[in-house]
């Protein structure tokens, strides 16, 4: 792939790249929707993700390419705080602003980027590219950042210039993340532990809906806003920074100061997946991986009825996987509203799991799913 991005980064600017750089994309083991409710969640890094090839000029110009996009963006440094008409190139733009906005020295910048990350499901293309650009600047120019500030900056673009409200595992996941490892990562302090992803007999098939995410963006705000208005109402009676302080035990003690319905079931599952993430850990820990499927099934299921963020999609695959012998725990992963699933699928039957899955997937859906085998990769590196 770097030479093929050399290549293209020639015959698109006329001179050679200075540095080519690889970042991943992420799964999320299990913990979702609870990493903006101060929540420990399990990512991991994949082995897709986003290439950039790099050239500083002299014209005071970033100009952005993508192999995956029409577009050539070309923007002047003076002009970089400005969002612009094309929504993938906002990523680096995004970037670049908060470094300037940080006193750091950058004048001009030619960019090359490729991605096989499939765009808007849930593997986290947006986190994906932000620590691209992030890493491949910081390293190249040596502005001396370390890791958890780049994550910091690429959560502040996705939140203040992109306009998500996202919490900070995307980013983390993507910058941190090492091969065969999950993170297990508390979302309130920031600490972490690599843990590994022992999956024997098993291993991890990513399968994408291939259902588009519309409205993805105003759901997702949706979410964080109810979940803050469950913390509100709560410190009415005890002081609360995050609701996943609370375990499912003193949550019940409680909850009967929410009354809406919909409130109390968004914030019964951001504190009965916090707990099932401390299991999860634990049973990963034992090698008890029967016990760790059965909790990404619980997961899915609270994400389909009380967060309700899956879909007709999304459920297929679970469905499907729940009847499959061969599958011993699947749900779905990243933000939702269609996107990918992932199942723990024991090794030897992906072409049969492959086949009937589309089968029933195709009946239900009237278009077909598509399943990677994946793998646990390691964060960003210059190549
Ligand atoms: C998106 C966000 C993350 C996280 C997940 C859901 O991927 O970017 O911060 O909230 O959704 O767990």
């Amino acid at each position: 792939m770097k030479i093929e991005l050399e290549q293209n980064f020639l015959a698109n600017y006329n001179r050679n790249s200075d540095a080519v750089y690889f970042t991943p994309g992420r799964i999320n083991l299990i913990g979702e929707h609870i990493d903006y409710n101060g929540g420990l969640v399990m990512p991991c890094a994949i082995t897709l993700g986003t290439w950039v090839a790099i050239a500083s000029n002299n014209d005071g110009k970033f100009r952005f390419k993508s192999l995956n996009f029409e577009t050539r963006v070309e923007v002047e440094s003076n002009k970089i705080h400005n969002k612009n008409g094309s929504l993938w190139a906002n990523y680096p733009i995004g970037i670049i602003n908060e470094f300037l906005k940080d006193g750091k020295e950058i004048n001009g910048f030619d960019f090359l980027f490729f991605g096989n990350i499939p765009i808007g499901s849930g593997l986290s293309s947006s986190a994906s590219i932000e620590i691209a650009t992030a890493f491949a600047l910081n390293d190249y120019l040596n502005l001396g950042y370390d890791k958890l500030e780049l994550v910091k900056i690429a959560k502040k673009v996705e939140n203040d210039f992109i306009g998500l409200n996202s919490g900070i595992m995307d980013q983390f996941a993507v910058a941190v993340g090492e091969k065969d490892k999950a993170i297990v990562l508390d979302c309130e302090t920031l600490k972490y532990k690599m843990v590994d992803v022992a999956l024997g007999k098993y291993s991890l098939a990513i399968i994408n809906t291939n259902k588009p995410r519309e409205l993805a963006d105003s759901k997702y705000n949706e979410r964080v806003a109810e979940c803050q208005e469950a913390l509100r109402l709560l410190n009415e009676e005890i002081t609360l920074h995050n609701l996943c302080e609370l375990n499912a035990e003193k949550f019940a003690l409680h909850s009967h100061l929410i009354h809406d319905e919909t409130i109390l079931n968004r914030a019964t599952h951001v504190v009965k997946e916090n707990d099932r993430v401390h299991l999860a850990a634990k049973a990963l820990n034992n090698g008890n991986l029967e016990e760790f499927g059965r909790l990404m099934y619980a997961s899915h299921k609270s994400l389909k009825e009380l967060y309700e963020v899956s879909g007709d999609e999304l459920d297929a695959v679970v469905d499907f996987c729940l009847t499959y012998d061969h599958v011993i725990g699947a749900r779905m992963t990243g933000a939702g509203f269609g996107g990918c699933a992932i199942a723990l699928l024991e090794r030897g039957y992906e072409e049969d799991f492959a086949k009937h899955l589309t089968a029933y997937y195709v009946g239900k859906i009237g278009y077909p799913a598509a399943i990677y085998i994946s793998e646990i990769g390691d964060g960003p590196t210059r190549l």
